[in-house]
């Protein structure tokens, strides 16, 4: 039996009708199917101009109560969580659903004798081990806002997060396994809090065993931790418009930008979006292969598979480890039904080759998905042969950090699907296209800025400490609409194909950055005058970055490996080796328009490779440049 609430294309055309018409009462009904504590006096309020979006107006809810205490009655001793290591001869960990409430309980009985009361922010910076999964959800069942910080990025990316939420307790690990690495974590930390003087308390998960640093009075071990508490922890009532947690997120500003989802709306959201889109049924079995460290992760990992009462799998490692058959190996092992990964994996492990797939069945396969990136028609088609042996319908779902959950994806068997087309809008997300004038575009087979205009319930509410940025940075481009940064093609059937980025946010290998943020990196370097980076197409990644550096005089003679020697380790300092330029050229000037301003379009075709079309250069101050950029383009 399935456990979505649409079963067919016509059902999704009803649905859809009715979610528009009536949006109240379509995401009321949505809330009804979960429990709450006290149910709402408003379903929504909202605003997008000043902007204020609130849903179900004073209910109360805990997610956690959602995800594991409503199940314990029927499915108690159902597999709620399975956790496969980095490597495949350790024993894997399975959690039953009754076993994951005892777990979270104790979790969060720990937070609570560290000191960490409702309200408080906590940030995690840890490897995907089980304890990560179970810690947001301790966060969460006692009102602490979670931050999760992704293991790859460095101290100096730590810093500035843990200070922007003002945390006071850390959870980290001693050290991390990915593939044949053991990567310190608990130092970078340490490094971190150097900087962070709020931060009193960092419980640390031993999880490779190695030696590391234990402050006394500050640092604790929670298998220490652990022995001192109980698994009774009662939900805490939540209001639906309390934050359940921030994550950061890169825009078009040197800073990362706090994102704020709620309690009640997110929970509304991520439910029904993981219901609908993936059509599980109950002995199912999903896979998402995203990090916790992004929002995939909580979205699809944890809270929507949980709260959906589905098992879902959890992997430490890498795809390539110990050899790029390693994610067939595992969906062979638990016989996975439902796959979730990116186009970036999907290339990756493409370029291994056929001969990789072939030993293993992949027969327990049933569903696809794809997310973060634009898959494009090879990918699409290779992971539909190969993985799929085109008996499995592919979600290509399109949505952000902000957007909570999925906006634009087919349904699973129930809508079709289309190469490289995240398709149809879900029940309730009106988006629409505008043009460069700031109208809307009404007909079919038209190319826009995406922007959606009507709230949904997962939507971001402000980003932390600094509303205005929340408005300016969503509310202001298109007046009364939320603007995602992304362009997209609507065809002649009305659906959606995304196109990518259309602000300066770079996304490698699903990963965003923003190239200020990358180039303030670059430009701590003593060495470099000035930077500019731009995204161009990349085989594996999707997007690449390209560097274009200015060196001081006295750097005149470095050569370019020395150039990317320092360039690499300022990168790996500030933001983490995710963030690595991948072409790096020397340059004697950058192009600038009359206000000083870089023109990245230019630089964006030399990146591109397309020089026969760089556009007009006549308004730039210095035009003469371009052909010097052009010749020595790497
Ligand atoms: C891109 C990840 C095309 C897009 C969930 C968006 C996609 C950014 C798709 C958000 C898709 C995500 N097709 N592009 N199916 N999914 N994107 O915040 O540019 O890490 O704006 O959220 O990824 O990335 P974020």
């Amino acid at each position: 039996m399935k456990t979505s609430d649409i079963h067919s294309f016509a059902e999704y055309e009803k649905t859809y009708q009715i979610s528009i018409a009536q949006p109240e009462a379509f995401w009321a009904e949505q809330a009804e199917k979960l429990t709450w504590q006290k149910k709402w006096d408003k379903v929504l309020e909202w605003d997008f101009v000043e902007p204020n979006i609130q849903w179900f107006v004073n209910g109360k809810i805990n997610i956690t109560e959602n995800c594991l205490d409503r199940h314990l009655d029927k499915k108690g001793d159902k597999v709620a969580l399975i956790w496969e290591p980095n490597d495949p001869d350790e024993k894997c960990i399975q959690y039953t659903f009754k076993e994951l409430h005892a777990e979270v309980g104790k979790m969060a009985n720990v937070l609570k004798n560290n000191g960490v009361k409702k309200g408080d922010r906590v940030c995690l910076y840890m490897p995907m081990i089980p304890e990560l999964a179970i810690s947001i959800m301790a966060c969460a069942r006692i009102g602490a806002p979670h931050s999760v910080v992704f293991a790859g990025f460095s101290s100096q990316a730590l810093v500035g997060r843990v200070e922007d939420t003002k945390a006071k307790v850390v959870l980290t690990s001693d050290g991390a396994y990915r593939g044949t690495k053991t990567i310190p974590i608990k130092t970078v930390v340490d490094e971190a809090v150097l900087s962070c003087p709020l931060v009193d308390k960092i419980i640390v998960v031993q999880r490779t065993g190695e030696d590391v640093n234990m402050q006394p009075d500050r640092d604790v071990y929670l298998h220490d931790e652990l022995k001192k508490v109980n698994a009774i922890c009662p939900p805490e009532a939540m209001d639906a418009e309390d934050a359940l947690f921030i994550l950061y997120t890169s825009g078009s500003t040197g800073k990362p930008k706090g994102v704020v989802h709620t309690t009640g709306g997110y929970s509304v959201f991520v439910d029904y979006t993981f219901r609908n889109v993936f059509q599980m049924e109950e002995d199912d079995i999903y896979w998402c292969t995203a990090d916790i460290g992004w929002v995939t992760g909580h979205s699809y990992l944890v809270y929507g598979p949980l709260i959906a009462g589905a098992t879902t799998v959890m992997f430490e490692g890498v795809p390539t480890y110990p050899n790029s058959g390693r994610f067939w190996d595992v969906i062979d092992k638990y016989k996975i039904t439902h796959f979730y990964t990116a186009p970036t994996a999907i290339r990756a492990l493409m370029a291994a080759g056929e001969e990789i797939v072939k030993p293993y069945s992949l027969a327990s396969l049933r569903v696809l998905g794809s997310v973060g990136e634009p898959i494009n028609e090879e990918a699409w088609q290779w992971y539909n042969k190969n993985i799929g042996k085109e008996k499995c319908p592919i979600v290509d779902t399109w949505w952000q950090t902000e957007t909570g959950g999925i906006m634009i994806s087919s349904l699973a068997g129930v809508t079709p699907c289309f190469p490289t087309m995240a398709a149809y809008p879900l029940p309730g997300i009106q988006p629409v296209l505008m043009d460069k004038d700031g109208n809307e575009i009404t007909d079919n087979e038209v190319e826009g800025y995406l922007c959606i205009k009507f709230p949904w319930p997962g939507m971001l509410r402000t980003t932390y400490g600094d509303h205005e940025r929340f408005k300016k940075t969503y509310f202001s481009a298109y007046k009364g609409k939320y603007f995602s940064g992304d362009g997209a093609r609507r065809d002649s059937r009305g659906l959606y194909r995304i196109i990518g980025r259309v602000d300066d946010v770079i996304n490698v290998s699903g990963h965003r950055f923003g190239t200020a943020e990358i180039e303030n990196a670059i430009n701590q370097n003593i060495k470099i005058v000035e930077s500019a980076v731009v995204g161009y197409p990349h085989d594996i990644k999707g997007q690449g970055i390209y560097a274009y550096v200015i060196l001081t005089h006295d750097a005149e003679n470095e050569s370019i490996e020395n150039v990317k020697t320092m360039i690499n380790e300022t990168i790996i300092k500030e933001i983490g080796h995710i963030a690595k330029p991948d072409k790096v050229q020397i340059v004697k000037d950058l192009p600038k328009t009359r206000s000083g301003k870089i023109m990245r379009r230019i630089l964006r075709k030399i990146a591109e490779n397309e020089i026969s079309n760089v556009g007009d250069t006549s308004s730039l101050l210095n035009p003469q440049v371009v052909e010097d950029i052009i010749q020595g383009r790497v």
